[in-house]
């Protein structure tokens, strides 16, 4: 590692570093360090991980005089649950952690938000540091305070939010993960262009191609891009009770409601679901006249010119009645109409706090909605 690039990241009552670069892993104690006072730790992480990454963040604790106990669970996104959260809380008890010591995660976005919640509740709130493995956890998991475990009731129905210390964010965990994942990773990256930074978004279309092959330079831009974003968003509305931090939700709403007909299975990855979410959501937007067919039609030839599926058709064949009640069940409703993010352009997505849910479901089955006025 010959430099880093480093995000401060500036809430009302917690400051941290996102420190992005190839190699960090290995000159990583001097990070590290001033967050373990009694120079020992724990290592939570995942069985995928631990044989790829694991003895390398072992060895740079060990060189550094850092004791370290080890927790191995199962990878995958069944992992986040009660029954692995109370294992995990255990094992931090009986490794006798205390507030002032930093838990590591290394790991993907699941062990990620599940160390996190652990670190929320264990003595009323531990100290954690993100190692993410994955992109997805470099650019948007390990960054904002969101932690949580899923209920069979649904995903993410038990958590806190709790910043990590720091974030490090090495791009040499990318090297070993698969396209597949990679690319899901991506469409986050994408997303936060299609926010609100159209210069992001035509950087986005040139450099794509270079970052999934793994060109590092291209990575480490795009990472600290996106977190920069992320965290810009996330200072202006911390808890998400303003409605601004709902601008991260771009592709969501679509999303979810093919994550949840699909089973929340490997059949759709969360990123791929959120890429054909950005896709509808500006389709949708163009349909209504709010943004330009070109710019829709931009979004579309972005993602799928990287070889990911831009059609609800490539997922499921469900109704659009079907996944409009997905969309019901995500936000506790029963009928009527949703917030929903939507697009005037690229980079100019906008809350709109009322879509007729009908449309949507009559835009998904492929009957262009009601056209309406551009609004304000
Ligand atoms: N807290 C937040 O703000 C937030 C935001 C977005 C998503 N999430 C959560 O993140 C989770 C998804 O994260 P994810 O996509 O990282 O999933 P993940 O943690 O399940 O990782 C995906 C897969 O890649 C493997 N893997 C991880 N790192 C690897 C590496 N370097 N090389 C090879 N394989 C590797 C994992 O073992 C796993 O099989 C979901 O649970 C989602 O709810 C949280
Ligand atoms: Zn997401």
């Amino acid at each position: 590692m010959t430099s880093h690039n480093s995000v401060h990241i500036k809430l009302a009552k917690h400051t941290y570093d996102v420190v992005i670069a190839d190699g960090l892993l290995t000159q990583a104690a001097p990070l590290i360090v001033p967050f373990l006072p009694r120079r020992q730790t724990v290592v939570i992480t995942d069985e995928t991980v631990a044989q790829l990454h694991l003895p390398l963040l072992q060895k740079t604790l060990s060189d550094a005089g850092i004791a370290s106990q080890v927790l191995i669970l199962p990878a995958g996104e069944q992992t986040k649950n009660l029954a692995n959260l109370e294992r995990l809380l255990h094992f931090l008890a009986d490794a006798r952690i205390e507030r002032t010591d930093a838990i590591l995660a290394l790991g993907g976005g699941v062990i990620g938000d599940m160390v996190g919640f652990a670190a929320a509740i264990l003595r009323r709130g531990c100290q954690f540091i993100q190692i993410p493995t994955t992109l997805l956890a470099q650019v948007d998991s390990s960054v904002g305070g969101k932690t949580a475990i899923n209920l069979p009731q649904g995903k993410n129905l038990v958590g806190a939010f709790h910043q990590p210390r720091l974030v490090l964010a090495d791009t040499q965990m990318l090297t070993t993960l698969p396209r597949r994942e990679l690319l899901a990773g991506y469409a986050e990256v994408a997303k936060y262009g299609l926010i609100n930074d159209p210069a992001f978004f035509d950087w986005c279309e040139g450099n794509a191609p270079a970052l999934i092959a793994g060109d590092k330079p291209a990575q480490i831009y795009a990472i600290e891009k996106s977190v920069r974003a992320k965290a810009d968003i996330v200072a202006q509305d911390e808890t998400e009770t303003l409605g601004i931090r709902a601008l991260l939700n771009l592709g969501h709403t679509f999303g979810h409601a093919l994550e949840a007909e699909t089973g929340y299975t490997d059949a759709l990855l969360h990123g791929e679901g959120v890429a054909i979410g950005m896709v509808m959501a500006f389709q949708y937007s163009a349909a209504k006249s709010y943004c330009s067919p070109a710019d829709a039609q931009r979004v579309q030839s972005h993602f799928s010119g990287l070889g990911m599926k831009t059609t609800r058709a490539e997922v499921t064949n469900a109704s659009g009645s079907r996944l409009v009640e997905h969309m019901l069940q995500d936000k506790k409703r029963q009928s009527g109409t949703l917030p929903f993010l939507l697009a005037r352009g690229i980079g100019k997505t906008y809350l709109d706090t009322s879509v007729d849910l009908t449309d949507i479901a009559a835009f998904l089955d492929g009957h262009s909605p009601q056209s309406s006025n551009i609004p304000e």
